[in-house]
């Protein structure tokens, strides 16, 4: 008896041993890496990174590795593998792959997909609707954009897309064609007025945002890995690119923006403290011109002049983040701005208030919205909000600013609405129970388009005047929208 029950437990002791010996890196090889690539960097299915999956919680993995993804090719692991494996699988895809993944010159010419010659498509809608008031609606539940008609909010179509959407898309200037970015670094050029995919470039492994010259020549890649920028032709064909390195240091790159008025780029660093600008208004791309700060950049947004860049930094040990004032031209910083939390600049808006040119941005952290001068740089109110928001917009043509609340679960399922001349919270609109978020305006500023995000969502118009609902379209977590006019124009309500 003694003896079976010392066996029983060598065996129980051996079984432990086998859990703990679970060669995650064998499993992978064996059942992911045919689709998300031996490297983790992605194939058929997405890149499965730590820098891919910061917004994946690890619960989350697991069920997707045990359950699948229904309706997509993620299959089901559960019958095949145990619990202890799929626990191995979900805590390895969080480990950075070693050695770091590379991703050079010959991998992005090589990544180049042609899909169709846009000169010999007509230059004219195949559909009928005003071409200039078109929204670009992103459905990240299902990876599909939908493009709706901003008069009659009608779709127009509705398209397949790269895996995860990042950043906003970007438009030529004639507005027939949109540039996407997608996490795993791929950019496609779409034909608007034809309704097709034009050409495909990988950029990097990991993406933050694209940007699109105010003249249409040039798009640009900010990359979080490898650590640079990648320089396309209108074509995307590349031109070049520039490792974001001083010294041996090197640093993700925290966004990369058009600076129209500049004829230049502007791109934040995440890890250095610098901002680099590069030149478009010759017939060549310039070299990046470096500009030499106190601290790192998260993101930013610009003055109506594109004079200074407002950037606030990353949290620091408190958990509370800076923002500063750099005069683009002087190369320098002039100004703190007097915000306290985690101000989402690059939502920010500007407008008139009392003769003044102010700045209206969300805040991450507190439920509150900060206005400054940008004259005097200092605060001139902050408005109470139910809780933290993402996004702030408004149009030249409405007297109200429209902001989110989605960052407080309590509070996510509403929209507060502030009049710009009073800086007072006038009204509220409310989606009971679900993520409200999101707004951006017809052409003419009468509508004001607003996303229930959730995975049966749908896109909600409201009138800009009387904050009724119009009308509502089902849509899959339509996480941006983005109104054609008001992107090309740089319209002051809305992100650039
Ligand atoms: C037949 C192809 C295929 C195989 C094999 C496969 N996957 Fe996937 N996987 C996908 C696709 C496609 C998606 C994207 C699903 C979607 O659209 O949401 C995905 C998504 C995921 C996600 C979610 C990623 C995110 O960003 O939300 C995880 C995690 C994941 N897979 C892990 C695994 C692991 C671990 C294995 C191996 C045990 C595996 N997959 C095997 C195709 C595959």
């Amino acid at each position: 008896m003694k003896r079976l029950l010392a066996l029983a437990l060598s065996t129980l002791s051996l079984s432990a041993l086998a859990e703990t010996a679970i060669d995650a890196h064998k499993l992978y090889q064996q059942h992911c890496a045919s689709c998300h690539g031996a490297q983790r960097t992605g194939g058929m299915g997405p890149a499965l990174l730590p820098e891919s999956l910061a917004r994946l919680r690890p619960a989350e993995a697991r069920k997707t590795i045990a359950e699948g993804r229904a309706a997509t090719q993620m299959p089901a692991f559960k019958e095949q593998l145990q619990p202890a494996d799929i626990e191995a699988l979900s805590k390895l895809i969080y480990e950075p792959v070693r050695p770091t993944p590379s991703w050079s010159e010959v991998d992005i010419q090589a990544s180049r997909i042609q899909h169709a010659d846009a000169r010999k498509l007509p230059h004219k809608p195949v559909w009928s609707a005003d071409p200039m008031n078109l929204f670009v609606v992103v459905e990240g539940g299902d990876h599909h954009v939908s493009l709706v008609d901003g008069d009659r909010f009608e779709p127009i179509h509705r398209f397949p897309t790269r895996y995860a959407l990042h950043g906003g898309p970007k438009f030529s200037p004639d507005g027939r064609f949109v540039f996407f970015g997608s996490r795993d670094g791929w950019i496609s050029k779409y034909d608007l007025w034809n309704l097709k995919l034009v050409a495909e470039v990988r950029a990097g492994l990991n993406m933050r945002n694209v940007a699109v010259s105010s003249d249409g020549r040039w798009v640009i890649a900010a990359n979080y890995l490898p650590h640079n920028i990648v320089l396309f032709d209108s074509d995307l064909k590349l031109v070049q690119s520039h490792a974001t390195r001083a010294g041996v240091e090197s640093s993700r790159v925290s966004a990369a923006y058009d600076a129209a008025p500049r004829q230049s780029f502007v791109v934040a660093l995440k890890d250095l403290p610098e901002l680099w600008e590069i030149s478009y208004s010759g017939k060549k791309l310039a070299a990046p011109r470096r500009i030499a700060l106190e601290e790192p950049l998260d993101d930013f947004f610009f003055d109506p002049a594109y004079r200074h860049a407002l950037g606030a930094s990353r949290p620091q040990g408190n958990g509370e983040a800076r923002a500063q004032v750099v005069d683009l031209d002087a190369g320098r910083k002039v100004a703190n701005l007097p915000i306290a939390g985690m101000p989402h600049l690059g939502s920010g808006i500007t407008f008139d208030y009392q003769g003044r040119r102010v700045l209206a941005s969300p805040n991450l952290k507190d439920g509150a919205i900060d206005v400054i001068d940008l004259g005097s740089w200092q605060t001139v109110k902050t408005i109470p909000t139910p809780g933290p928001g993402f996004f702030m917009r408004s149009h030249e043509k409405t007297p109200y600013a429209w902001v989110d609340s989605m960052m407080a679960p309590k509070a996510k399922d509403r929209l507060s609405i502030i009049d710009k001349r009073t800086l007072e919270v006038v009204a509220e609109v409310r989606e009971p129970g679900k993520t409200l978020a999101h707004i951006e305006f017809t052409k003419d500023g009468r509508f004001a388009l607003a996303s229930v995000w959730e995975m049966d969502g749908a896109l909600v118009v409201f009138d800009a005047a009387t904050f009724k609902e119009v009308k509502r379209l089902p849509m899959s977590k339509p996480v941006g929208k983005y109104n054609l006019f008001n992107k090309i124009t740089r319209s002051e309500g809305t992100s650039h």
